[in-house]
């Protein structure tokens, strides 16, 4: 928390018959904020931020965004560069140990994914018990929950943190390889020590016995970048949401379930599903592509287009660029049209030609292109949201340790303005109406 400075002056609140200074910090990039902490006390009164929009939780090292100029940071290396030169392994160590490693740590990183790769047998059971159609996001947020039952004696951090966060990090990979596999009643496929992070998963995922599959480095390679740019996004609502259940003395694996929980929604995480199955939804409506834009304008349509937006960038969403360079050299290498893509670019470019989408700022988010280049290496749309989930597992964990290693803990616990009715008689049931 070096970044943090206070400042001489202070934030003055006048209130009826009242007036308070409040003290000001800023933070490294020159954030401003107010520190409100005695303003119950001081002020009677509190704050009100629907969605917390304008509220910060807590003080980070983790990952810097601003939203105004499409800047995204982890640990302070700008997300360009982050993807253009590393692996996710690397990335994964850098939130969770604040540095870039050197050859040695990461080759003990390395070996430490290894070492955890695999479940415990009996954890098949779940596999074999949830019903076929569960949805991924399902399967995954109950088997990480279930670690803490299977491996009751790492309930939290481990003394070295390495093996915490590689035991996670890799065994999520393999309940998402392995759900994949049974949800198409194929016999599992086992991690193997000789492959690297991204090529062993997609040879868990794809390799048959009937059918050798061909591990392509320009898939790894896509698939390297994919995770490292939903590896950490600040305090996003996921993200909140494991500080929240973290700052409870919940252990490591509740705080990474929960964080699974809140990704899963359409507004958030499961947007990336959300988008294949709006771009096949216009494809199949004749490509109504007008339609689709004039309903996302209309205030009593409840359709949005999935993939724009965002309640921090009102500029583009750095990575979503990245995605689409990504997506379209991918898909170029394996020879492959996918017409969700010419609906995808037809739509970007329709909305960014539109005074709605144009005054509001909204642009194509983190979840636009990505599924386009899921679907190219073979990854269903229900499992969309799952591989955003192995992404942001490092960024997770790294919440998860700055919030339990704080020295100023403090369990999580909003306020909330009560306008609920006023107190009133209770009413025997002979005599309610
Ligand atoms: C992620 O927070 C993170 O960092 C998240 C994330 C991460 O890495 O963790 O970046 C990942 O969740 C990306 C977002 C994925 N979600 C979607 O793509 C779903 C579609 N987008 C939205 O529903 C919406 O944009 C949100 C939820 C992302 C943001 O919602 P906000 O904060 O309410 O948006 P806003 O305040 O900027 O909206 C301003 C206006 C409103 O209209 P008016 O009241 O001004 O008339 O824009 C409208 C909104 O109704 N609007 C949209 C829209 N998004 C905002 N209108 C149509 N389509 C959209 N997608």
């Amino acid at each position: 928390m070096d970044g943090l400075t206070q400042m001489s002056e202070k934030a003055v609140l006048t209130l009826p018959g009242k007036r308070i200074e409040l003290p000001l910090f800023e933070g490294s990039e020159g954030e401003r904020a107010i520190d409100i902490g005695a303003l119950r006390k001081e002020a009677g009164c509190i704050t009100f931020d629907n969605g917390f929009s304008n509220t910060a939780s807590c003080l980070s090292d983790i990952c810097f965004i601003d939203g105004e100029k499409g800047i995204l940071r982890y640990r302070g290396y700008d997300i360009e560069d982050i993807a253009a030169h590393c692996t996710f392994v690397e990335v994964a160590y850098l939130l969770v140990h604040g540095k870039l490693p050197t050859e040695p740590e990461l080759k003990t990183f390395s070996e430490y994914l290894n070492e955890h790769s695999m479940i415990h047998e009996d954890m098949q059971n779940f596999f074999n018990g949830m019903p076929p159609q569960s949805h991924p996001m399902a399967i995954l947020s109950s088997m990480v929950t279930s670690l803490s039952s299977f491996y009751p004696h790492i309930m939290d951090a481990d003394p070295n943190f390495d093996i915490t966060a590689a035991r996670l990090i890799s065994k999520v990979r393999t309940i998402a390889a392995f759900s994949y596999k049974k949800s198409r009643g194929e016999p599992v496929v086992y991690p193997r020590h000789d492959l690297p992070y991204c090529a062993n998963f997609l040879n868990m995922m794809f390799q048959s016995p009937v059918k050798q599959y061909e591990i392509r480095p320009e898939v790894v390679e896509a698939l390297n970048k994919l995770l490292i740019l939903h590896a950490d996004h600040e305090q996003n609502c996921s993200t909140s949401t494991v500080r929240m259940v973290a700052s409870s003395g919940a252990n490591l694996y509740a705080a990474m379930s929960a964080g699974v929980s809140a990704l899963w929604g359409p507004y958030h995480g499961g947007a990336n599903q959300a988008v294949i199955e709006m771009l096949n939804e216009i494809i199949n409506d004749n490509m109504n592509i007008k339609k689709y834009i004039a309903k996302a304008k209309d205030k009593n349509d409840k359709f949005r287009l999935m993939g724009f937006g965002h309640a921090v960038y009102k500029n583009f969403d750095p990575r979503s660029k990245f995605i689409k360079g990504v997506c379209d050299n991918l898909l170029a290498k394996m020879k492959i049209i996918d017409p969700l893509l010419d609906v995808a670019k037809q739509l970007e470019e329709a909305a960014l030609s539109d005074s709605y989408f144009i005054e509001r700022k909204l642009y194509p988010n983190v979840d636009f292109y990505s599924g386009i280049i899921y679907r190219a290496i073979g990854i269903p749309t229900n499992m969309l949201t799952v591989m955003f989930a192995i992404g942001r597992l490092p960024g997770w964990i790294a919440h998860w340790k700055e919030t339990v290693d704080n020295k100023h803990w403090k369990i999580w616990r909003p306020r909330q303005v009560y306008v609920g009715p006023a107190r009133r008689d209770f009413i025997p049931m002979n005599k309610r109406a």
